[in-house]
């Protein structure tokens, strides 16, 4: 990257998205752009082709949006994206565990996501990209077993993936991550999807019968959430009144606050589902909302 080369995000970026782009901004003098998204967070993919140029060099986008839930259409947007020669860069961290997801189709450059989303353990996560692109790269750490030979004079560097992993690894966490990624393979991720894109459609549904509930976040194509504020509560009460019942949802900006701003809130509820739910659990969390209501009325 050089001065004025571009980097385009979407609006709807987790901020471990949105930071690391600024701070090679400050470095490098680089310009960010962000894809638009409409009132209901679609990804507005014309107006995201009409931004693209051979001044881009990157293109850094979510898979799955973890504040709102939308798929974004990545095939698409990755096709585009090579069209003028950029690379992309997918953040994958809510995608994974939900659907499958195949590097050969996408045809991503470098796709990431965390251990701790794929029920896996935390501080431990996947960055692929194309070895074409591993080999060009230099490595962004030294120390030990990324190296081939060492003398004072002069470093070869090791082969791929070693050149870029310096030092003792965190072999507890891989161990870990690789039971997990065991484990929902063994559960297939088929199967994991079409159980989730039922019980969303279910919540959907079921969540319109509570008084006062808005949706922030209703994509033609989403998965694994939904994301709505409350007329008469903050969403750290909705949080706290269905903790008492032992419902865990997650309150708060979701590390999202571009598209917080966006839509002038400065926060959410969200309830987030995973392959271990059931209808059950929804009408338990359906019934919470109703006692916020009563609550708070
Ligand atoms: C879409 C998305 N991207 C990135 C992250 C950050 O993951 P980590 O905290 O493992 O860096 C998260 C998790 O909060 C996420 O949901």
């Amino acid at each position: 990257m050089n001065a004025g080369d571009e980097v385009v995000l979407s609006r709807m970026e987790h901020h471990s998205n949105i930071v690391p782009w600024q701070m090679l901004r400050d470095e490098k003098d680089i310009v960010i752009t962000v894809a638009p998204i409409d009132d209901i967070a679609n990804f507005l993919f014309d107006e995201f082709e009409k931004m693209l140029s051979e001044k881009v060099k990157l293109v850094a986008i979510t898979h799955i949006s973890n504040a709102l839930g939308t798929i974004t259409p990545l095939k698409e947007i990755i096709a585009a994206a090579h069209r003028v020669g950029a690379k992309v860069l997918v953040d994958g961290c809510q995608a994974v565990p939900h659907m499958r997801v195949d590097m050969q189709d996408l045809d991503a450059d470098f796709y990431v996501f965390s251990g701790h989303k794929l029920y896996g353990p935390t501080g431990v996560g996947v960055l692929y990209a194309k070895e074409d692109l591993l080999n060009a790269m230099p490595p962004y750490q030294g120390g030990g077993d990324m190296i081939r030979s060492v003398t004072f004079e002069k470093t070869v560097y090791n082969d791929l993936p070693h050149k870029f992993e310096a030092g003792t690894p965190h072999i507890a966490g891989g161990i870990g991550f690789g039971a997990a990624l065991d484990y929902v393979e063994n559960l297939g991720f088929d199967n994991i999807s079409a159980h989730e894109d039922h019980l969303l459609a279910y919540t959907l549904d079921k969540i319109q019968a509570v008084d006062g509930v808005k949706i922030i976040g209703r994509a033609d194509n989403m998965a694994g959430l939904v994301s709505f504020t409350m007329d008469l509560a903050h969403p750290h009460d909705i949080g706290t009144i269905l903790d008492q019942d032992g419902i865990a949802i997650r309150t708060g900006h979701h590390c999202a606050q571009p598209v917080m701003d966006f839509f002038d809130i400065p926060s959410t509820a969200r309830l987030s589902l995973g392959l271990y739910n059931t209808e059950l659990d929804i009408d338990r969390f359906v019934d919470g909302l109703h006692k916020v209501n009563r609550i708070f009325s």
